[in-house]
């Protein structure tokens, strides 16, 4: 009986379990396959810790943040011997093909070891919604669906206090949470990796703004943009040499308060963006890439994501997923510009 194999690698995201429990169903009732679950992400496949995944021990997962399986940012490659490190668990397991759900790291790794002859399928995931070869990444319409409420609270309390509010949402190279769920709660401005900003520009927004009666003003920023020149925030690295990120905000807060002499404050939304019950259609999206998943790896497939282009699943091969980072294309960010316009 054929065997796939299952991990979740790098920051959580809500939507993983629905793809989890799409791959079990779709490998045990449309291909009579078995699924053996890879936990804590690749370091499960390198030290030998898997528990069988049949139908039952996914029940109940769908509407649960996070992922039963449990992930970690731990790589083959950087804290191992690569592919080599993987071959023992994988043989004593009997596990024919991968299912690899992760983000842009994760499945340059798997294009990597898919090239040494392991046959692997990626799932995109993450709810920056930067990989290229899908249009969108399962995790971001919950995080944008969370942030724009966030929004919508400090909006109201901003405008009690006259206060200018600095939120700070996540996207580590690109702003898609900043630039969706800034126009969907009418922010005065968004700031984002993709573009050069202006802080001198928003002063003056936010002033025009002022001087129109509104004296309170909502500003989004994505933690990837780079500080304002002449400024900077204090660089930290979690245990596995991955870049913190996080304060840029407090940053473009005190730059505004100097100057436009408006009082500002700042909330970095953080984790609590990636964290509790996907949205429907994260649901939807996981469960769909996970069938497909489970398609292409029955039949052989290797070195393949699964993906949505429009309203269809499709396979992209993972070069073209890992050849660029996926940003907010210009037409959007212009249209969020005209929409903050005071
Ligand atoms: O890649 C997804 C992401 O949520 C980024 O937006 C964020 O910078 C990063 O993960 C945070 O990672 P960690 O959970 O390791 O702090």
């Amino acid at each position: 009986m054929q065997r796939i194999g299952i991990l979740t690698a790098g920051g959580d995201c809500p939507g993983l379990n629905a793809v989890i429990r799409g791959v079990v169903a779709g490998a045990t009732q449309r291909h009579g396959a078995e699924v053996v679950g890879i936990l804590d992400g690749w370091d499960g496949l390198m030290v030998g810790r898997v528990r069988r995944l049949d139908r039952n021990a996914v029940r109940g997962i769908l509407q649960r943040g996070g992922t039963i399986l449990g992930t970690s940012r731990r790589d083959p490659y950087v804290h191992g011997d690569g592919a080599a490190s993987l071959r023992g668990t994988l043989a004593r397991e009997w596990i024919d093909s991968l299912v690899v759900v992760g983000g842009d790291g994760t499945l340059r790794t798997a294009l990597r070891l898919s090239g040494e002859g392991i046959p692997i399928i990626g799932v995109p995931k993450t709810i920056d919604n930067d990989i290229a070869g899908t249009d969108v990444t399962f995790g971001f319409d919950t995080a944008v669906q969370i942030a724009t409420e966030a929004i919508d609270r400090i909006t109201t309390t901003a405008e009690s206090h006259d206060r200018v509010m600095v939120v700070e949402v996540m996207g580590r190279t690109r702003g898609w949470i900043a630039t969706y769920a800034g126009i969907a709660a009418g922010a005065d401005a968004i700031l984002v990796p993709e573009e050069p900003y202006d802080l001198d520009a928003v002063a003056e927004l936010l002033a025009a703004r002022a001087a129109h009666g509104r004296h309170y003003s909502v500003v989004v920023v994505a933690e990837g943009i780079a500080p304002p020149p002449g400024t900077h925030v204090k660089p930290s690295v979690d245990v596995f040499g991955f870049e913190r990120l996080g304060g840029v905000s407090a940053v473009v807060a005190a730059e505004l308060e100097k100057r436009t002499g408006f009082e500002a404050r700042v909330t970095v939304l953080g984790h609590i963006q990636r964290g509790g019950t996907p949205s429907a259609a994260d649901r939807v999206l996981g469960s769909r890439l996970g069938v497909a998943a489970a398609d292409l790896a029955a039949a052989g497939g290797s070195g393949r994501m699964v993906a949505l282009r429009g309203t269809q699943i499709v396979d992209v091969s993972l070069e073209e997923a890992c050849a660029e980072l996926r940003g907010v294309p210009p037409a959007i960010l212009d249209v969020a510009r005209t929409l903050s316009a005071p």
